[in-house]
C-alpha cells in the first residue's frame, strides 16, 4: 500500500492545472445508459473512482474506451445485456448508485446493490427511492439489493425532496428525461455538477429547464441521442489546491479555476487574510506574511460552503490566530481527520457536528492515517505546514479523488513524495 511523505515547506510558487470534476464525471458516465448512441466525455479526470465506474458500466454491457491518457472517455451503451449492478463493484464507491435511474428509464428494470463509499455517515438512499417511486417505479429491498421495475414505463410527476440531495437529484433527473410527460423536482440540489449533467443531457436531446435553481423541470422525450461533452472543472480539487499557498505562503495560480464555482469558499479565504484574484487562466492565491486568522465555517448545500472542503479548511485553522468553530451540517460523521490532526499537535474539540479549533503556532510532523478521501488530503496539507516529516498512510482514498497529487504539489515547490511499501 502506498504512503505519502511530506516535509514542512517554505513558500510555494507556480501553476497547478485543475482537472475535470470527479463528482460530475461520475454522474455523466451513467448518463450513457440512457441512449443507444455514443456519449463522449472530454476533460475527464484520471482517478481510480472513474476506473471503478468504467468497470461497473462494462459489467452492464456498456463499452468505455479511455483515450488520450484517460482524458477522453468514449462510451457506448448500444447493447446493455445485464441489469444487475453487483455488490463487489458498488461497495467500492457510493456513486455507483447513479446507474439506477438511467437503467430504470432505459430498460424498465434494474437491480442495484446498496452502495459503500467513504465512511462519513449513514448516507441512505431513501430520497432516490422516493423520487423514482413518484415517477411510477416499484422498488423493493431484497438481500442488500434494490430491485426496481417500471413495467409500464416512467411517468412525469412533481417530486418535492425533503433535503436537496445531490445524488437523488441526479438519479431522478436522468430518469425523468425518458419519462412520459412533465417532471418537476422541487428543492433540487443546485451544485455545479447538476448543471453540468443537465447541460450534457440537453446535448443528448433532453428538455430540461431550471438546473442551478431549486426547481428543475423536465419534459420527457422518447429517446436521447449521442453527444460530446466537456466535464466541468473540479471545484473541490480547485479549493484544495487553493489552500496549499494559504498553508505554506507564496503564490500559486490554479489553471482553469473559476470564481463562480468557489464563491462561498473564497469569501472565507478572504476573511482568513488570503488574497484570491481572477486571472486570464484561472485564479491566483497568495498569502504573504503572518498567520491566517481564525474563521468560523458552516457546511451547506451549494452555494454554501462545501462539506468536501471542510477537512482541508479545518487543517488550515489548526495554525490560525484565534479560535474557529466548524459546523458540519451535511454528514454526521465527518470529523475523522480531527484526531489525526491532534496527533500533529492541533488543539481540536469535537462535540457532535461541531468542531472547535484553537489555533496553535505550529504543527509537528507525525505518522498519520487517511480515513476518507478529503481527510487524506487535509493531512497532506497539514504536513506541508508542519515542522519535520509527516507520513500519510492508506493513500488509496486519495487516489480515488485527486489526480497526481504529489506531482501537482511538487511542481510548485512542495516537498512531497510517494513511497510504495
Ligand atoms: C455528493 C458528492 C459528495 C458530497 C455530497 C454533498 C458525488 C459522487 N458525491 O454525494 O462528494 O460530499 O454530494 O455535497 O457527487 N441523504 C439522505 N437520503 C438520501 C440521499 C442523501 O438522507 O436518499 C443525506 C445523506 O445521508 C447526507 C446528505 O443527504 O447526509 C447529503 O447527501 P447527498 O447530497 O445525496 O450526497 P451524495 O450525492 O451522496
Amino acid at each position: 500500500m502506498d504512503s505519502i511523505i511530506v516535509r514542512g515547506n517554505g513558500p510555494l510558487k507556480g501553476q497547478i492545472p485543475i482537472a475535470g470534476a470527479k463528482n460530475a464525471c461520475l454522474t455523466l458516465m451513467p448518463a450513457t445508459l440512457l441512449s443507444e448512441e455514443p456519449l463522449t466525455l472530454t476533460n475527464a479526470p484520471r482517478l481510480s473512482d472513474i476506473k471503478t465506474m468504467s468497470q461497473l458500466l462494462g459489467s452492464l454491457g456498456a463499452e468505455v474506451t479511455s483515450l488520450q491518457d484517460g482524458k477522453v472517455l468514449a462510451m457506448s451503451s448500444h447493447d446493455i445485456n445485464n441489469h444487475v449492478a453487483d455488490y463487489d463493484i458498488v461497495r467500492k464507491m457510493r456513486a455507483s448508485n447513479l446507474v439506477l435511474g438511467p437503467m430504470l428509464a432505459r430498460l424498465g428494470h434494474a437491480v442495484v446493490s446498496l452502495p459503500g463509499g467513504c465512511a462519513i455517515g449513514a448516507r441512505p438512499m431513501d430520497l432516490h427511492i422516493f423520487g423514482l417511486e413518484k415517477l411510477g417505479a416499484e422498488i423493493e429491498l431484497k438481500d442488500g439489493y434494490l430491485h426496481a421495475k417500471a413495467p409500464n414505463g416512467l411517468k412525469g410527476a412533481v417530486i418535492e425532496l425533503s433535503f436537496a440531495s445531490v445524488g437523488a437529484t441526479e438519479n431522478i433527473l436522468m430518469a425523468a428525461t425518458l419519462a412520459k410527460g412533465t417532471t418537476v423536482i422541487k428543492n433540487a440540489a443546485r451544485e455545479p455538477e447538476i448543471v453540468d449533467l443537465a447541460t450534457c443531457l440537453r446535448a443528448m436531446g433532453a428538455q430540461i429547464e431550471g438546473d442551478g435553481t431549486s426547481d428543475i423541470t423536465v419534459q420527457g422525450v422518447d429517446r436521447l441521442h449521442g453527444a460530446t461533452h466537456p466535464v466541468v472543472t473540479d471545484r473541490i480539487e480547485l479549493g484544495t489546491f487553493m489552500l496549499a499557498p494559504a498553508f505554506c505562503g507564496g503564490e500559486v495560480e490554479l489553471l482553469g479555476g473559476r470564481m463562480d464555482l468557489v464563491e462561498s469558499f473564497v469569501a472565507k479565504l478572504h476573511e482568513a487574510g488570503i488574497d484570491v484574484e481572477e486571472t486570464d487562466k484561472g485564479l491566483k492565491v497568495a498569502r504573504k506574511n503572518g498567520r491566517v486568522k481564525a474563521v468560523d465555517v458552516t457546511t451547506e448545500p451549494f452555494p454554501g460552503f462545501p462539506t468536501d472542503l471542510q477537512a482541508q479548511f479545518m487543517a488550515m485553522m489548526c495554525t490560525a490566530e484565534g479560535t474557529s468553530v466548524l459546523e458540519e451540517k451535511i454528514f454526521e460523521n465527518r470529523f475523522m481527520h480531527a484526531p489525526e490532526l491532534v496527533r500533529m499537535g492541533a488543539n481540536i474539540e469535537v462535540h457532535g457536528g461541531t468542531a472547535t479549533v484553537h489555533g496553535v503556532e505550529t504543527l509537528k510532523g507525525a505518522p498519520v492515517m487517511a480515513t476518507d478521501l478529503r481527510a487524506s488530503v487535509s493531512l497532506i496539507l497539514a504536513g506541508l505546514a508542519a515542522e519535520g516529516e509527516t507520513v500519510v498512510s492508506r493513500v488509496y482514498h486519495l487516489d480515488r479523488g485527486y489526480e497526481r497529487v504529489e506531482e501537482k504539489l511538487s511542481n510548485v515547490g512542495a516537498h512531497i513524495e510517494r513511497v510504495s511499501e
